[in-house]
């Protein structure tokens, strides 16, 4: 995990190698239910998508997945088949575009494993919850433009590629890491194509931490103490514990120069909860499947900053530590 200062990177300065596909075809990593969902978007938009998936069908070959649009989506069906390639790592084809929705524990690997495809200059976007891997996932592919993304769009599998669009939300798109344009408008643009919107920004970081905190006050909790994020509000022992992190997190932002995010976050994290009171945060379901939880890249990444810092950052610091051991099957 990297600290804060990124190094001087720009991606205006590499060049990308033409490539005969017209549109350029997308790769999206991983089948969950946002690498599923963004796959029908671009798709539905004549871009030729492909889904790259760690395990793929004993014959890779063009598949389906089965959409179950919102009706804003302006699909007018209740339920589609949309036909896309699934490719696994040991495939070929040379990689232009690729959307990472991996989980951020499986990003690195994943990254290590296709370098070989990416072609110089391609545009890599990184979809994930947590910061903290986009300098490493920058390294392993040095010769291509990086580009993160933060999304509120909502969406389950309803089964293996079979996947719900269950919440409209917005994308955002930034450069890695930050600064000048470097390419984000146009590539907002072409992401953005099919059903779901993409609005570039020029300099994401700040919306980076600013989702960052809002999963620090809401995640750890949640999923130690195995609540939905309304409960967090509800529960009068919670919301005090729930309290006091936000203070804790706000004080932590101030102290590594975020002004302007420490005096929003409580407000924000509350206004979160209660706008998805009935889910079930992210790291609670990774707990409960017995998956490794994003922990690192959300706790830990404060944790780490602040202590770089000469910040105190207890309560933070353990609930890093409760879920970590929860996730090696320890009880807390
Ligand atoms: O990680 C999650 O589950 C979500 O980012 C959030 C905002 C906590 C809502 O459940």
């Amino acid at each position: 995990m990297s600290g804060s200062g990124f190094a001087i990177r720009d991606n205006a300065l590499m060049k990308e190698t033409p490539t005969s596909t017209t549109p350029a075809a997308w790769h999206v990593l991983g089948g969950g239910a946002m690498g599923c969902l963004w796959a029908c978007s671009l798709a539905t938009a004549g871009h030729p998508a492909r889904l790259l998936l760690r395990q793929p069908p004993a014959c890779a070959t063009d598949s389906d997945i089965t959409l179950s649009p919102r009706p804003t989506d302006g699909l007018h069906k209740q339920s589609l088949q949309i036909p896309v390639r699934i490719e696994g790592a040991g495939d070929a084809t040379p990689i232009t575009r690729l959307l990472a929705c991996t989980k951020a524990p499986d990003l690195l690997p994943a990254l290590a494993d296709l370098a070989p495809r990416v072609v110089d200059g391609a545009a890599v976007v990184l979809l994930q919850n947590g910061m903290g891997f986009h300098a490493e996932a920058a390294a392993l592919l040095p010769r291509a433009r990086i580009f993160c993304a933060l999304t509120t769009e909502g969406a389950y599998l309803q089964s293996r590629l079979s996947v719900r669009h269950a919440g409209s939300g917005e994308t955002l798109l930034g450069a890695f890491p930050g600064g000048a344009d470097g390419g984000a408008a146009q590539l907002a643009a072409e992401l953005g194509c099919g059903f779901l919107p993409v609005r570039p920004v020029e300099n994401i970081l700040p919306s980076l931490w600013a989702k960052l905190a809002i999963n620090c006050a809401i995640n750890p909790l949640t999923a130690l103490h195995g609540c939905t994020n309304g409960e967090l509000l509800e529960r009068p022992g919670l919301r005090s514990e729930f309290d006091a992190l936000c203070t804790e997190i706000s004080g932590l932002l101030a102290g590594l120069g975020h002004p302007l995010l420490a005096s929003a976050v409580a407000a924000d994290a509350v206004r979160v909860a209660r706008a998805t009171a009935a889910n079930r945060s992210s790291m609670l379901q990774d707990l409960e499947a017995g998956r490794r939880t994003e922990i690192r890249y959300i706790t830990g990444f404060l944790c780490q900053n602040a202590k770089a810092a000469g910040l105190p950052c207890p309560r933070n610091d353990a609930l890093f530590r409760a879920v970590r051991q929860r996730e090696h099957g320890g009880q807390p």
